[in-house]
């Protein structure tokens, strides 16, 4: 019995993947290395020591998926595929609609006809729109998204429900990621934003390596203790462990639809983050304030008390692991 990850090169996959494995999981990664690059299959086996299979493949290819289904026995699907720049699905919502929905659609199909009724989304923090409440709890109401991207989520979201009110055997779990940063202490896996980052921690990083000449901090005057935009970020490696303990849910408990905050429950500034990353790293992170950047909202973090109680799940690294680990990363893959 195998764990199917469509996406699974990508940053969250390739991190999930790697602690399946060390968890004692066969894993089967398909990717069609849209944004991610096939060096990242050999580096998950050099951390793990462990073998998988690897399809590369569109998943919005039915032929292709079904030839996974029926050469696998495949007992699960961890969905990570999908485009997720919001910028670029403004621009391009139609590909972001057809990639992320259409994909997602043909997968579910997929999994009906073959009879494999496990299934567990990257769904993101983006859908509560304006925060109701801070922190954040799974109950608070979602919509009001300002982009394509954080609206496919919420389609997802809502196709989930509805298959599930249709068909209760289904063993459903959405998983709502805060800001997912850091890699791998390795520093062999990590996130490799293509182009100028449009994210906070990859934009450091890079204006630390020199590749960029200064921050931007979009906003100074929002109503948070610095005035810069404060958020709930979360080592991918923690989030990687979510999805185990996900996982051991659905396999145990079984029968429901489960939706899950991903977050640590602590806010940082982007001047936090600036700070933090200065200190554990030793490098200057030179920046300049910037007007607020469009659909941007002031304080996002998590109630993960859900998780913890649920799932026996909490996020153990700290700010300082997410600065080091991020550079870590940066400077060895720039070696
Ligand atoms: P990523 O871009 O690194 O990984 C996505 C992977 O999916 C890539 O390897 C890409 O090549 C692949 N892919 C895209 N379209 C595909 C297709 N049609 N067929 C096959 N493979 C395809 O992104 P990530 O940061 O690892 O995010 C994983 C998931 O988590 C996404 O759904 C994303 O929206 C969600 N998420 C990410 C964040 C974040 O900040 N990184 C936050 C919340 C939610
Ligand atoms: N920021 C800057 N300068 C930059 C980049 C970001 O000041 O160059 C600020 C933003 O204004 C915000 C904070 O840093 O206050 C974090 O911004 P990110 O772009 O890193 O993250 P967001 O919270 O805007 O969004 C991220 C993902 C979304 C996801 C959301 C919730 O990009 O896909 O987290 O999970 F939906």
């Amino acid at each position: 019995m195998a764990i199917l990850l469509p996406g699974g090169a990508g940053y969250i996959g390739s991190h999930t993947a790697v602690e399946l494995l060390n968890a004692g999981k066969d894993v089967v990664i398909l990717d069609n290395f849209s944004n991610s690059k096939p060096e990242v299959l050999e580096k998950i086996k050099e951390i793990t020591g462990k073998d998988f299979k690897f399809y590369e493949a569109d998943y919005l290819d039915r032929e292709a998926l079904e030839k996974v289904f029926k050469e696998n026995e495949i007992e699960a699907v961890l969905n990570f595929a999908g485009y997720k720049a919001v910028g670029e699905s403004v621009e391009k919502p139609l590909e972001y609609y057809h990639n992320n929905i259409t994909g997602c659609l043909v997968l579910l199909q997929t999994m009906k006809k073959y009879n494999v009724k496990k299934f567990i989304f990257s769904s993101s923090a983006t859908v509560y729109g304006e925060p109701e409440k801070i922190p954040l709890t799974e109950d608070c109401k979602t919509g009001g998204t300002t982009n394509p991207y954080g609206t496919t989520k919420l389609f997802i979201e809502q196709i989930l429900k509805d298959l599930y009110k249709s068909d209760n055997t289904w063993d459903i779990c959405i998983l709502r990621y805060f800001n997912p940063v850091g890699s791998h202490e390795s520093g062999l896996i990590g996130e490799e934003p293509q182009g100028i980052p449009n994210n906070l921690m990859p934009y450091i990083a890079r204006v630390a390596a020199g590749q960029l000449k200064e921050l931007s901090v979009f906003g100074n005057d929002y109503n948070t203790p610095d005035g810069t935009g404060v958020r709930d970020y979360i080592h991918v490696v923690d989030l990687a462990k979510g999805h185990v303990c996900a996982l051991n849910k659905l396999d145990k408990e079984s029968k429901g639809l489960f939706i899950y905050n991903l977050g640590t429950g602590t806010g940082y500034s982007v001047l936090d983050m600036v700070k933090a990353f200065e200190k554990a790293t030793g490098k200057n992170v030179p920046y300049k304030i910037a007007p607020r950047r469009a659909g941007d909202i002031a304080t996002c973090y998590a109630d993960p008390e859900k998780a913890k109680k649920e799932l026996g799940w909490v996020a153990t690294k700290t700010l300082e692991d997410m600065c080091k680990d991020s550079w870590n990363y940066i400077e060895k893959s720039s070696k």
